[in-house]
This record gives structure tokens, C-alpha cells and sequence, in this order.
């Protein structure tokens, strides 16, 4: 939907126009190809620096206009400094950060083109090539807009720029690279497209659809309607959505790209789709509730992810999974106190129907372990406010059954900046949602530990020998604020955590 901007790589040299970025490093200032500029501009970078305490700090900018005095076959309309940070802290993560830095600083700053003159630095654990792969991943994360619904735009407010351009050193292998992180970031877009769209739009049947588009990109997809569910017993996610007139869906992708495996069995992702959560008749307060169109966002990521793997061509076999609800009040609602005979045979008492997300994820973990038989599964889910209070947008919530697994998920959180914090699975939470009268209730009777009772609550749908890990997302999909590599709205979090995670620790062995 977005025209979006071109990203290329070309070897070494100045620019005809455009924006001339330049790096510098925190601890050793401009490389050589800017220090020859400097010296042919008589010194004004290195006056420009001082003068606006300009340290090359990681993603800092200092932007100078219209410069006089530049070598004869470069017209760069603006010379922009880049910090780069300290060049032995310089990792992928980084690079990426600072790439979005560049699009955060010229997008609308009316230059059209810009170009990275990629140098090397001493120290350096990343070569210029793979850097300027991890910086265009960056730039383009960067450059993610959801201009569907607006019709007039202040000029000003337009983005200008259109092109990036990294000079570097072997451009080959930075395309290679960045033709991986192209599809990585054509995931994320993908999420950040279903999660930003308003819930009139994205009922459970359209997110369905926009999901059977993804068979061109190498992934097969079944959708099952209400029907189909009806009669296969979900009743927990049946109950959610029968308030609404938008009728649910259960979504599988399958993904085959290592179909000679000695282990037969998928990994499993399965998102929430709540696409939207009024609370249903225990209804929510209306201050904020418009958020609740991002209750997807789990189902989102799943998606974005599928899209990512199938489209670099990961060496795994996978399947995603989501289930689609919209929960809403009506004369047809489901009632506190109802109760529900889940996908699984086991019966919950629905003592709050805004607990909803942990009764569409039950019959969706049933369904995806009596369907696919996955040795491990993820789930993905804004299930609780109450992850919002503990970690806030820092952090999303980590639950696991086992800890090699959740390892692996740390890990691959700290490499993308797509940080877990691990919380406790115990029995001795279960007490809290015994029920009178069914197997267990949907919530406790307090607030205490909520993230923790959704996660023992989950946890109640997963076989023995299942390796299982659920990830609250509710703090860290949606952000406020423009970040390095996401302006504000939807993060699609999950998609790149899950995608390195796949990388490093299924493909690598
Ligand atoms: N979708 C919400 C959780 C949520 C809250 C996500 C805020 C993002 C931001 C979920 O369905 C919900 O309503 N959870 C309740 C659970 C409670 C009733 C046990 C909550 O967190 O209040
Ligand atoms: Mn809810
Ligand atoms: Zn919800």
C-alpha cells in the first residue's frame, strides 16, 4: 500500500545529488572518506560537530544544508552526519537502528534521495557490507506508513524521499543479505497492515481472506468457517464470538522448506485474532477501548511471520494458526457465569467474558496439536493488561514449560531488541481459577498474578511432551511514540523476534 522507498547498493564514491550521509564513529569520528571531505571543505564538519555537540552517539543526526566548496562531480544538496555508536558495539541490531535513523531524519525533510557513504571502521565486528544490509533492513523498517484511510495530507507532512543508496565495498554481498531482510521486513509490513486496520474493516472473514493471498507466496491455507467449528466442538472460541455478527474463522498456514526432515513434525505458532474486544457483557470502560482493534496483533504477527519465512525461503517446516473472534455485546452474547465445553473436552465457567483471548488460544492450541502434532508450539497473544503493568513496553511477557526453549526465545529477543523478561509457570497458581461447577473458571477471583493465571490457564490445553512457550505481547505491539524502527502504531513484535529465533535455533542445526 505504501509506494515505498527503494533501498540499492553501488560501490564506493560521492554522489551526483541528493543527501550525503556520512558515518561517524563515537569513538573514532569520521572514516577516511569523510575526513577527506572535511579537509576539501576546509574543516566544516568537524566545526559543524563541535558547534552542535555532536558526538556520534548511535542514531544522533546532525544535518547540513546546503553546503559550498563540495568536490566538482558531487552536488549533494545536504550533508548529514550519521552517529554510529562505538564501532566494537556496532552488532545487526544496531546497524538496523541506525538505517531508521536516516529515514526518521530526511523523510520529510524534502530531499528525495539519499546516499550512505558505508565506510569501514577499526574495530568493527560486522563488515561494511553486511552493515549496510542491516541499515537499509532499518531504513526500510523505518519508512512503514498506513496511508490508506487518509485523503488529505499537509505538504509538509508528505514524505519526500524516495531512495537510499549505501556506497560500499562489495555491493553483492550486502544485496544478498538484504534480499533475506527484505522479506523479513515484507512480514512485518504484512502485521503491521492487518494490526493498524480499523475493526470495521478487519472482521474474522476478511483477516481470513487476506491470509488465502499469502497461497501465492508459497503457503497453503486452510480456513475453517463456523461451521466447521460448530461441528468440531470449539465451544470456548464459539462462546466468544457468538455475540457478534461477524462470524469467526480458524486460520492454518503451512509452510514446507525442509520437507526431507528426519523429524516429521512442525514448530507451531498460534496467534490470538481478537479483531475486536469490547469486553463483551462484562464491557470495557470506553476510554481507550478503540485500541482493543489491536487484539489481533498475535494472530497478526503469526501471520507476518508465515509471510517472512515462506518468502526468504527458511530451511524449516512450520505451520501458524490463528483464531479469529470479534467479542462483542448483544441479546445473543455469551453471560458471566455461562459455561463452555472447550475443543479439548475440558469445561470452563465464564466468569468474565473479557477474558476472552485465553478461550479463543485453548481450542486453538487443541486444534493445532490434534491437527499438525508439533513438537513445539509458540503462542502469541495480547492477553493481559496486567503484562502491561509488570514489564510496560520494554519487555514482552515469557512463559515456557521448558527452559532450553526459553532460552532460545531470550536470546533471539536480545539479538533483534524484541526483548522477553520470563515469568513464572507454577502449579500452585491453579487454585486460583478452580470452579464450582466446571473444570476451571476463565479468570481469579483478583487481579493478582493475571499474567501468570492466563498462562497456567493456557497451559491446561497442552499435551504432555509438548514443548510450549506462550508470549504476552500486550505492552509491546503497539507504540505511542515513533521508535528507531518503527513509527508509531503497530510494532508487529513477535515477527522478527520469531524469525531470528527459527533462524538461530532450528535452521542453524
Ligand atoms: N485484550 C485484553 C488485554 C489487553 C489489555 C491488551 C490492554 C492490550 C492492552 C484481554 O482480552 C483482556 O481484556 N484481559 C483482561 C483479563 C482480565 C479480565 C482477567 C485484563 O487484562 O484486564
Ligand atoms: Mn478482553
Ligand atoms: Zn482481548
Amino acid at each position: 500500500m505504501n509506494p515505498g522507498m527503494k533501498f540499492v547498493f553501488d560501490e564506493p564514491g560521492l554522489p551526483q545529488t541528493g543527501a550525503l550521509v556520512l558515518l561517524v564513529a563515537q569513538n573514532l569520528g569520521l572514516g577516511p572518506a569523510g575526513r577527506d571531505l572535511d579537509a576539501a571543505l576546509g574543516g566544516m564538519l568537524e566545526r559543524a560537530m563541535k558547534a552542535a555537540r555532536f558526538s556520534g552517539k548511535a542514531e544522533e543526526t546532525l544535518c547540513l544544508l546546503a553546503p559550498a566548496g563540495l568536490p566538482d562531480a558531487c552536488a549533494a544538496d545536504r550533508i548529514v552526519l550519521l552517529g554510529l555508536g562505538r564501532t566494537e558495539a556496532l552488532e545487526a541490531r544496531t546497524a538496523a537502528q541506525t538505517g531508521g535513523a536516516v529515514v526518521a531524519a530526511l523523510e520529510t525533510s524534502g530531499a528525495e534521495q539519499a546516499t550512505v557513504l558505508m565506510e569501514t571502521f577499526d574495530g568493527m565486528a560486522l563488515s561494511a557490507a553486511e552493515a549496510a544490509a542491516e541499515m537499509a533492513f532499518g531504513a526500510r523498517l523505518r519508512s512503514y506508513r498506513f496511508d490508506r484511510y487518509r485523503t488529505q495530507e499537509k505538504p509538509d507532512k508528505q514524505p519526500t524521499l524516495t531512495r537510499i543508496a549505501w556506497h560500499v565495498a562489495y555491493p553483492a554481498t550486502a544485496r544478498n543479505r538484504f534480499s533475506h531482510l527484505d522479506a523479513v521486513a515484507d512480514g512485518v509490513f504484512l502485521t503491521r497492515d492487518l494490526v493498524s486496520e480499523p475493526a470495521n474493516v478487519l472482521t474474522p472473514a476478511v483477516f481470513a481472506d487476506r491470509c488465502r493471498s499469502l497461497e501465492s507466496r508459497g503457503l497453503a491455507v486452510t480456513v475453517l468457517d463456523e461451521a466447521a467449528l460448530a461441528a468440531m466442538g470449539a465451544g470456548a472460541l464459539m462462546g466468544v464470538a457468538q455475540g457478534s455478527v461477524n462470524p469467526p474463522r480458524l486460520v492454518i498456514l503451512t509452510y514446507k522448506g525442509d520437507p526431507e526432515a528426519d523429524d516429521p513434525r512442525p514448530l507451531a505458532f498460534v496467534g490470538k485474532g481478537v479483531t475486536f474486544d469490547s469486553g463483551g457483557i462484562s464491557i470495557k470502560p470506553a476510554s481507550g477501548m478503540e485500541d482493543m482493534k489491536w487484539d489481533m496483533a498475535g494472530a497478526g504477527a503469526v501471520v507476518g511471520l508465515m509471510a517472512a519465512l515462506a518468502g526468504r525461503k527458511a530451511r524449516i517446516n512450520a505451520v501458524g494458526l490463528v483464531g479469529l473472534v470479534e467479542n462483542m455485546p448483544s441479546g445473543a452474547a455469551q453471560r458471566p457465569g455461562d459455561v463452555v465445553t472447550s475443543l479439548s473436552g475440558q469445561t470452563i465457567e465464564v466468569i468474565n467474558t473479557d477474558a476472552e483471548g485465553r478461550l479463543v488460544l485453548a481450542d486453538a492450541l487443541t486444534h493445532v496439536q490434534n491437527a499438525c502434532s508439533p513438537h513445539t508450539v509458540i503462542d502469541v497473544a495480547t492477553l493481559t493488561g496486567a503484562v502491561v503493568v509488570a514489564l510496560g513496553s520494554e519487555h514482552a511477557g515469557l512463559f515456557a514449560n521448558d527452559d532450553s526453549l526459553a532460552a532460545q526465545l531470550v536470546a533471539a529477543g536480545q539479538r533483534t531488541g524484541e526483548r522477553l523478561w520470563r515469568l513464572p509457570l507454577d502449579e500452585a497458581y491453579d487454585k486460583e481459577i478452580r470452579s464450582d461447577i466446571a473444570d476451571m473458571k476463565n479468570v481469579a477471583a483478583n487481579r493478582n498474578a493475571g499474567s501468570i493465571i492466563g498462562a497456567q490457564f493456557l497451559q491446561r490445553f497442552i499435551k504432555d511432551g509438548v514443548r510450549w512457550a506462550h508470549i504476552d505481547i500486550a505492552g509491546t505491539t503497539w507504540s505511542k511514540k515513533d521508535t528507531a524502527l518503527t513509527p508509531k502504531g503497530s510494532t508487529a513484535f513477535g515477527v522478527r523476534l520469531l524469525e531470528r529465533f527459527v533462524a538461530d535455533s532450528w535452521e542453524a542445526s
